[in-house]
């Protein structure tokens, strides 16, 4: 586990990038596995500037993401979709028909995990996975639990969870209760991870994850066991360590 020290948000995301870059760069017809949340939007800009200066070129990609809501539509601005088609997709020349969200609207859960399992593993694996840390240490929508969740899942999302997600709903009551998300298992085959964790409000999980026991009580807390794992962290999240 590699942990790479950035100053602030800023340095973070310039950093970030510059592993995200450094893939596309040397595989242009890799596999990302993407994340939302607050912490790789930083990320997500830079690359768009990058793109715009023509040094670097997503034509080839397929994206895969982390998760999505269970009930909310493509075009629904809460969904994930929506975030990454905002934050990223519609400014790079990514092919849209290669990226992939697990279905919100398939009602089946069975089905949308079984059907985004396949997307995977069709596209032949995750190169790199980009993680935010959750305040509870989950990963995707994985969160704590007894044991840690192999492929695609239908969680009951926590209420830790839903308080730190309400920010981008009217209301408490508009969060979405349940989300389909990659499991632990998809994101642990994946060749190389990068964490993005921002804000002294992530310090005390950032010390459970990378020096806690294993447990699935800390989803992250299993990236100790992947083999090539980078976590760009700012100072404050890196206070605590
Ligand atoms: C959500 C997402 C996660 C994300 C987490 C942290 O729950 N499902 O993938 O990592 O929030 O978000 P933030 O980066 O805004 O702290």
């Amino acid at each position: 586990m590699i942990i790479c020290k950035a100053k602030d948000y800023k340095d973070l995301s310039r950093k970030a990038a510059n592993i995200i870059s450094a893939q596309v760069i040397m595989k242009p017809n890799c596999v990302l596995g993407l994340a939302t949340g607050s912490s790789p939007v930083g990320t997500y800009e830079q690359l768009i500037e990058r793109y715009k200066k023509g040094d670097l070129d997503f034509s080839c990609i397929t994206s895969v993401n982390l998760d999505e809501y269970k009930g909310l539509a493509p075009d629904n601005d809460q969904s994930y979709r929506y975030f990454m088609n905002t934050n990223l997709f519609n400014h790079v020349n990514i092919d849209k028909t290669r990226t992939f969200v697990p279905n919100g609207l398939e009602p089946d859960s069975g089905k949308a995990c079984r059907e985004y399992d396949e997307i995977i593993e069709k596209a032949g694996g995750i190169d790199l996975q980009l993680l935010g840390l959750g305040h509870n240490g989950h990963i995707g929508f994985n969160e704590p639990s007894d044991a840690f969740t192999n492929g695609t899942n239908c969680v009951n999302l926590t209420e830790s969870t839903i308080e730190a997600n309400k920010r981008f709903f009217e209301s408490e009551a508009d969060v979405p209760r349940q989300a389909y998300t990659m499991g632990i298992r998809s994101i642990m085959m994946s060749k190389k991870i990068l964490v993005v964790v921002s804000g002294e409000d992530k310090a005390d999980i950032l010390k459970k994850v990378v020096c806690g026991a294993i447990t699935p009580k800390v989803p992250a807390s299993v990236l100790q066991l992947h083999p090539d794992v980078t976590i760009v962290a700012d100072d404050a999240a890196r206070s605590l360590l």
